[in-house]
């Protein structure tokens, strides 16, 4: 499974790269405003750091506008990927960006037909929001199993972003799904290395390596 990092933040982005597990990063316009730097400096320089994926969201309405911002983001890297939102402009936007080989994600994936019209447009990624559904009392997962499963039936080469991770179990039931990759915030991959048995574990070993020093 791949991994990406969910942030835009470039502490969080190259203490998590020196860890040598980030194959990407997605970002989206709330976690760029976090971060108070102009907008093109930063992405370029997310993608120095990582060399994989980053995904940069285009903010226009009309599938015109979309293109020819897409365009521009394409221009500030060549691992820049444009995120697009589902919808009917982000579909004919696709299409035709696909085309010229622009490589896109395409975000807010709330449904299994959602995926399926993005994919058959040519997008490179989906971003199903999975943290978003549990928190309406929906099962964020069985939208994952159902996208794994539409997308293998018919041999797409679509990869599933799972994205809105909230904990590390839903990097666990992502993987068990076999989604492609899962985008998890800092925080999230910070827990995923821990567990307390571990540090437990580390301590006692380092007591006791004492002994035989002394001895
Ligand atoms: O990058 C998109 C997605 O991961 C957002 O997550 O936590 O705002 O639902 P969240």
């Amino acid at each position: 499974m791949k991994i990406f990092l969910d942030t835009a933040n470039l502490e969080q982005i190259k203490e998590a790269a020196s860890w040598g597990i980030v194959d990407g990063i997605t970002t989206n316009p709330s976690l760029v405003s976090k971060e108070n730097l102009q907008f093109d400096d930063l992405i370029k320089e997310i993608c120095r750091i990582v060399l994989g994926p980053v995904s940069v969201e285009s903010v226009s309405g009309k599938s015109d506008d979309i293109i020819e911002e897409a365009r521009g983001l394409a221009k500030l890297a060549d691992n820049v990927v444009v995120k697009i939102p589902i919808g009917v402009e982000g579909l004919k936007a696709t299409k035709v960006l696909s085309q010229e080989g622009i490589q896109i994600n395409t975000t807010l994936i709330f449904s299994p037909t959602q995926a399926l019209l993005a994919a058959k447009a040519g997008t490179r990624f989906v971003s199903p929001f999975i943290g978003r559904l549990d928190d309406i009392s929906h099962d964020g997962m069985d939208l994952i199993d159902q996208i794994v499963v539409i997308l293998d039936n018919y041999g797409f080469e679509t990869e599933i972003i799972v994205a809105s991770i909230r904990h590390p179990l839903h990097v666990v039931q992502a993987a068990l799904t076999g989604a492609d990759i899962a985008t998890v915030p800092f925080a999230v991959l910070e827990k995923m290395v821990k567990h307390p048995l571990t540090d437990i574990g580390l301590e006692k070993f380092l007591k006791d390596w004492e002994k035989v020093k002394q001895g």
